[in-house]
């Protein structure tokens, strides 16, 4: 790793088993928990992160989900493209996913991912920016492995904490930041639709933590 930069190491929180029991129910609901609290106002899953992703990308060849946690949307990749593979450094949440799409899995680290320039024709990075030490790095790896006429989804709610990332390095202020991942990726990258997804990661039958994940969808020109 080039001197300087941060190296991340998988946080407890990601590790722990109640947070790969939340990420199972939430990528891969048995029934829909959200008409329990919202009532009929429940927009239907279809319409929700993770299951709605599906929708901004096109069949393709080569898939990369950064930062997969249980991998609903490295598998929602691998029915579209001939290939698709998700990396975490959770090796926890990996395993709790494992065995559900036809997805590979691999540990890996946002900062420094293990493929070469322009490897895959998609690059999905979702709710991961304000989780690493360095957010910047994590787009450009993002937009490094990403192919010529590719294209790159970036989302997140925004929710800044010196927890993960260093005030220094956050990407805007709490709850905002679309403005400077549009920047970050330059010229190389044109934003072809921006858009928002509810999510809802249920924690027990009365709890859960409902939030807006604001998305990017980029294509890359060169
Ligand atoms: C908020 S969760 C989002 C998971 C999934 N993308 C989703 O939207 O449901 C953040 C994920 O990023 C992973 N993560 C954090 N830092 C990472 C890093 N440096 N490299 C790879 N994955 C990382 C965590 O383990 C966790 O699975």
């Amino acid at each position: 790793m080039a001197k300087g930069l941060l190296k991340a190491a998988a946080t407890p929180y990601y590790r722990r088993k109640a947070t790969c029991d939340e990420y199972v129910a939430f990528h891969y609901p048995e029934t829909d928990p959200l008409p329990a609290f919202l009532g009929p106002r429940s927009p239907p899953l279809s319409e929700r992160y993770p299951f709605a992703v599906r929708t901004l990308w096109k069949p393709g060849r080569r898939a990369l989900d950064v930062g997969c946690a249980v991998g609903r949307i490295a598998c929602d990749l691998a029915r579209d493209h001939g290939f698709a593979v998700g990396i975490d450094l959770s090796r926890e949440l990996l395993e709790a996913g494992r065995g559900r799409g036809a997805a590979r899995f691999a540990v890996a680290d946002a900062l420094a991912l293990p493929f070469p320039d322009g490897a895959f024709d998609t690059v999905v990075a979702m709710n991961l920016i304000d989780r690493v030490p360095d957010p910047a790095r994590a787009l450009a790896e993002a937009a490094r492995v990403t192919a010529p006429k590719g294209l790159l989804l970036v989302g997140s709610p925004y929710t800044w904490k010196e927890e993960f990332t260093p005030r220094s390095r956050w990407l805007g202020r709490v709850g905002d930041g679309g403005a400077e991942v549009r920047e970050r990726l330059g010229r190389a990258f044109t934003r072809e639709a921006e858009t928002e997804m509810l999510f809802f990661i249920p924690h027990h039958a009365r709890s859960g933590q409902l939030g807006r994940t604001h998305i990017q969808a980029f294509r890359r020109q060169s």
